[in-house]
C-alpha cells in the first residue's frame, strides 16, 4: 500500500529509494512501470501523462526497470534475452522496412545485434552470449536484467535492488555500471537496501515507511534523520 506518494526524479541523477523490508518500494516502481494501476494519483513522464498507458507503452517512450526477482526469459540465451529487450525499437524498425524498403531490415537487426553485443561487453558478459540465461550465477543474472533493459534504450531506468545477493566484489562492479548507465545519459531509480552504495551513487535519496514518504534529501542528510533511524530500528527490534 502506498499512501500519498509525492516524488520528483530529475534527469540525470541517480535517486534512491529506500525504506524497510515491506514499505512500499517495489509497489512504488510497479505503479510507475504501469503493472499495478494505483487508485489515485497522477504520473507525469518528460512533461506527459502516463497514467492511462500499458506497461509496454511505457517502455517505448523510455521508462526501462528490473525486478527484484529476477525475470529474465528461462529457455533462451544470454544474447536472445537482450534482442528480446530490443524488440521495442526494431519493430517499429521492421515496420519502416515492410512499407519502405525491405533492406532496412536487414540493417535494423545488424544494428540491434552490433547493439546486443556492445550491452553484453557494458555489463560484462560478453564471453557468455551462446549460454543459458538460467543457468548463469545470480550477479550476471542481475546485470542481464540490466542489459535487457537498456536494450530498450530507456532514459529512465528503475532498478529494484540490483546489488542483492551479490558480494562485495560484485557490488563494486554494479556500482561502475550504474555510474556508466549514468554517465551515458539515462536517469536512474534505485531501490536499494546498501546503503553503501545508495549513499555513493546518489543525489536525492527518498524514504519510505509504511507506503508513506518520511523523509527525502542529501544522502549524508537523510542518513542522520531521526525518522529514518527510528523507521529502521522499529523494524529490525
Ligand atoms: N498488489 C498488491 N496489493 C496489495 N498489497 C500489496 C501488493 N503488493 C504488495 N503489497 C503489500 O504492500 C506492502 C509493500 O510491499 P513492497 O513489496 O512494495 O515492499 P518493499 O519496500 O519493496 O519491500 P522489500 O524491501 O522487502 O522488497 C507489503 O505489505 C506488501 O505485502
Ligand atoms: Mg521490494
Amino acid at each position: 500500500m502506498l499512501d500519498r506518494v509525492d516524488l520528483h526524479v530529475e534527469a540525470g541523477t541517480v535517486h534512491a529509494l529506500i525504506g524497510p523490508n515491506g514499505s512500499g518500494k517495489t509497489t512504488l516502481l510497479n505503479c510507475i512501470s504501469g503493472i499495478v494501476p494505483p487508485d489515485a494519483g497522477r504520473l507525469s513522464f518528460r512533461g506527459a501523462r502516463i497514467d492511462q498507458l500499458r506497461p509496454h507503452r511505457r517502455t517505448s517512450l523510455g521508462l526501462g526497470r528490473t525486478f527484484q526477482n529476477i525475470n529474465l526469459f528461462a529457455g533462451m540465451t544470454v544474447l536472445d534475452n537482450v534482442l528480446v529487450g530490443a524488440h521495442c525499437r526494431t519493430r517499429a524498425g521492421l515496420l519502416r522496412a515492410w512499407t519502405r524498403m525491405p533492406f532496412r531490415a536487414v540493417a535494423e537487426e545488424r544494428l540491434a545485434g552490433r547493439r546486443a553485443a556492445e550491452l553484453l561487453e557494458l555489463v560484462v558478459l560478453a564471453g557468455r552470449a551462446r549460454e543459458a540465461a538460467e543457468a548463469l550465477p545470480l550477479a550476471d543474472q542481475r546485470r542481464l536484467e540490466i542489459a535487457r533493459a537498456l536494450a530498450a534504450e530507456p532514459t529512465l531506468l528503475l532498478l529494484d535492488e540490483p546489488a542483492a545477493g551479490m558480494n562485495a566484489t560484485e557490488k563494486r562492479g554494479m556500482n561502475a555500471l550504474i555510474r556508466a548507465i549514468l554517465a551515458g545519459g539515462c536517469t536512474i531509480v534505485l531501490v536499494e537496501h546498501d546503503m553503501g552504495l545508495v549513499m555513493d551513487l546518489s543525489t536525492v535519496v527518498t524514504v519510505l515507511s509504511f507506503g508513506q514518504k518520511i523523509a527525502e534529501g542529501r544522502p549524508a542528510d537523510v542518513r542522520t534523520d531521526a525518522r529514518v533511524v527510528e523507521a529502521y530500528l522499529g523494524r529490525d527490534a
